[in-house]
């Protein structure tokens, strides 16, 4: 089906001198024109402290557009989207500022009949979220709005409760799009239609067939030049309070009424609720030292830039999560993430229960070979089935075999990016994967025990699969990704 081009619009970006404008925001958009799914009139304002004109932000866009974007940067193309480039100089600590921003927009708007529509993106550092909220109000410039936050969204659940409240001085709730990048992937989106467009997946989708499951977000990067941020987040505010837990939702959420954003977002919200807060002796914390990561010397956390030499955050989290519902009662659900880990991959393994044994016992066979499910959400999106086949030949013997779809065999596109599909979403006004105010302080009870009583960080060496209590953890059984 194809996409409608949003409505006229201006998108205005904070911190668009920095370093997710350019290397994903500005790319982005310039793939979404690429593909055609700008609206047809459009303005991109860059906002922020750094004194550049329009040329120098163009400048800078192309070259974020040569490294990081989908397609490659052809002239034409590149020229079209650069007439809709402008840059405002608009510091946060000076109150005036935003009144030249208002010009430009008041212009802009008469130029591109918008009816005053456009899309506020903050893509500056979290800190600068109230200013920014407030100068809007000040200058009169929210009310057609929306605006774009990215995570962290707060520290904990007091500090999210207060950006909420300030957020609320301005915009109601449905102007909101909060973002967790994990929801424009691909292959997490694909879980809902796997699951709920596949009734067999679905009817086996619960205690009666799942073992248990495992959520695991693994980078082989380090913490790259975001010490200082790093330093006050951890792996725990990093990725477990939000990417982990959005994915869990996706994977353990009712069926909801309709694919309308409210309903998704009422089931997920309905999950989360049911997701016992971690309890700290269930969950492992590591920080990698020293080591060897795809064949190349790491540094151990401390020796990074910025980070403390006695620091005692974590940059490896392991996790055993409970559902208290029907769906899922007594069904462990273990989340992995970390960084300096062996290679990326981020996979969802679906363990199933073990068939009535005395079938295979009475043949001669003691154990099945293992069989699970796979999501591989990056990188090669797939899933995998692996089953229990019988060997040729005479007798019974078993072996497991995967049954196997990967995106870049069976589709021919390849797959947008996740600011892609989240930007477009954002200019048409669909919340469907932003998180809601009630998800994001849900999320942040779940962790919140682990926040307040953390407890020792166990050291692991950079290249491995994190410290060993993380096998311990989820002994007997073993962890599949690695
Ligand atoms: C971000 C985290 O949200 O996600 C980073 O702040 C992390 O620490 C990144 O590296 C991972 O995203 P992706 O899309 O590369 O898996």
């Amino acid at each position: 089906m194809a996409l409608a081009s949003p409505p006229p619009q201006t998108l205005v970006v904070f911190g668009a001198s920095g370093d997710l404008a350019r290397r994903k925001l500005l790319p982005a958009l310039y793939d979404l024109g690429y593909e055609g799914l700008l609206p047809e009139r459009y303005a991109i304002v860059g906002s922020g402290g750094s004194r550049l004109d329009d040329a120098d932000f163009r400048e800078r866009a192309r070259t974020g557009v040569e490294q990081f974007a989908r397609h490659r940067l052809d002239d034409a193309r590149w020229r079209a989207f650069a007439r809709e480039l402008s840059y405002v100089v608009a510091p946060l600590d000076d109150p005036g500022a935003f009144g030249a921003l208002r010009e430009r927009l008041a212009g802009l708007d008469a130029d591109l009949g918008a009816g005053g529509r456009r899309l506020f993106y903050c893509a500056t550092p979290p800190s600068a979220f109230p200013t920014i909220v407030r100068r809007i109000g000040e200058a009169g410039l929210g009310e057609q709005a929306r605006i774009v936050v990215e995570k962290p969204i707060g520290q904990d659940l007091a500090s999210a409760r207060e950006l909420d409240r300030i957020a609320r001085e301005v915009f109601d709730e449905p102007q909101v799009f909060r973002i967790d990048h994990y929801l424009g992937k691909e292959a997490v989106q694909n879980i809902l239609v796997f699951r709920f467009a596949n009734a067999m997946v679905e009817r086996a989708w619960s205690r009666d067939v799942v073992d248990h499951v495992q959520i695991t977000v693994a980078e082989s990067v380090g913490i790259e030049q975001r010490g200082r941020y790093y330093e006050e987040a951890g792996a725990l505010r990093d990725m477990v309070q939000n990417h982990l837990l959005q994915i869990l939702a996706f994977v353990a959420m009712d069926p909801p009424d309709s694919l309308a954003p409210e309903d998704v977002r009422d089931r997920k919200a309905e999950v989360l609720e049911a997701v016992r807060p971690l309890s700290p002796h269930e969950v492992v914390r590591g920080q990698y030292t020293a080591g060897v990561v795809e064949g190349r010397e790491a540094p151990g956390y401390r020796d990074e830039q910025r980070v403390g030499p006695e620091s005692t955050v974590e940059t490896f989290v392991a996790a055993r999560a409970w559902i208290d519902n029907a769906r899922w009662q007594d069904v462990p659900f273990f989340l992995r993430t970390g960084k300096r880990l062996p290679h990326r991959t981020t996979e969802v393994s679906i363990a199933l229960r073990e068939p009535e044994r005395r079938l295979f016992e009475r043949v001669g066979i003691a154990r099945l070979p293992p069989h699970h499910l796979a999501v591989r959400v990056q990188p090669d999106e797939g899933i995998s089935l692996v089953f229990r086949a019988k060997e040729p030949g005479p007798g019974m013997a078993l072996d497991a075999v995967p049954m196997d779809f990967s995106y870049g065999n069976s589709f021919r596109t390849r797959s947008a990016e996740a600011y892609e599909r989240l930007l477009y979403d954002a200019m048409a006004g669909d919340q469907t994967l932003f998180l809601r105010e009630d998800a994001v302080e849900r999320s942040w009870e779940i962790v919140a025990p682990v926040l307040d009583a953390p407890g020792s960080v166990q050291p692991y060496a950079a290249g491995t699969w994190g410290p060993s209590a993380a096998d311990d953890l989820i002994a007997p059984r073993a962890w599949r990704a690695g």
